[in-house]
């Protein structure tokens, strides 16, 4: 099985997702702004990551112009952001960047913050919202843990949910070598 993944990356998170993925399963990693969409024809899965700006996926939209040509293949998106995946971050940002209008098969992790990393307008945004985040009435004590971020980087990385995804890329590579071996 040929698989390509593409990705969005401000600071390199996602990139480290996307080219350990590529290794996993010797697939071509392109971030998505230099992919020759005429190249698309030759895979049979296509994976995405985008990192998450105010639970935006960065260069979904980009990504899902092209989905007429992707629609017959096995199409997967990962999303990387700081916070603690759970069901309902899972719900929001599939909602908010309309991934059920898709046939594709969404993840989210948990990436890196490095405030150092990053330059104006992102600084500022995230300074902000951390600000407003902190200080707001009945904030919780993870909330106010927040105002850490600002001095002390973050760093995550989730190899488990990598192989999971690996997992079910190989799952399918078997699938489609099964076929055309009948
Ligand atoms: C302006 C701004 C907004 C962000 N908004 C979110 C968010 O809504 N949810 C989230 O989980 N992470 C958010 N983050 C954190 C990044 O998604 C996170 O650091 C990610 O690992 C960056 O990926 P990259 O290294 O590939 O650019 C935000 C970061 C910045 C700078």
């Amino acid at each position: 099985m040929k698989t390509l993944i593409l990705y969005k990356s401000k600071t390199g998170n996602t990139k480290a997702y996307a080219e350990r993925i590529g290794e996993g399963i010797h697939g071509d990693v392109f971030p998505l702004d230099k992919f020759k969409w005429r190249n698309l024809g030759g895979y049979d899965a296509i994976v995405f990551g985008g990192w998450i700006m105010g639970n935006t996926i960065q260069g979904i939209d980009k990504f899902l112009q092209h989905w007429k040509e992707m629609a017959t293949k096995n199409v997967f998106v990962f999303a990387v952001g700081m916070s603690l995946p759970t069901t309902e971050s899972r719900h929001l940002l599939i909602e908010q960047n309309i991934l059920d209008n898709y046939h594709i098969r969404f993840y989210q992790f948990q990436g890196s913050f490095d405030m150092s990393k990053l330059r104006f307008p992102y600084n500022l945004l995230i300074a902000n919202s951390i600000r407003a985040t902190v200080n707001s009435p009945g904030a919780s004590p993870e909330q106010k843990a927040l105002a850490d971020l600002k001095d002390h980087p973050f760093v995550f990385f989730d190899n488990d949910k990598v192989e999971r995804v690996l997992l079910v890329l190989r799952t399918l590579s078997a699938e489609l070598d099964c076929k055309e071996a009948k």
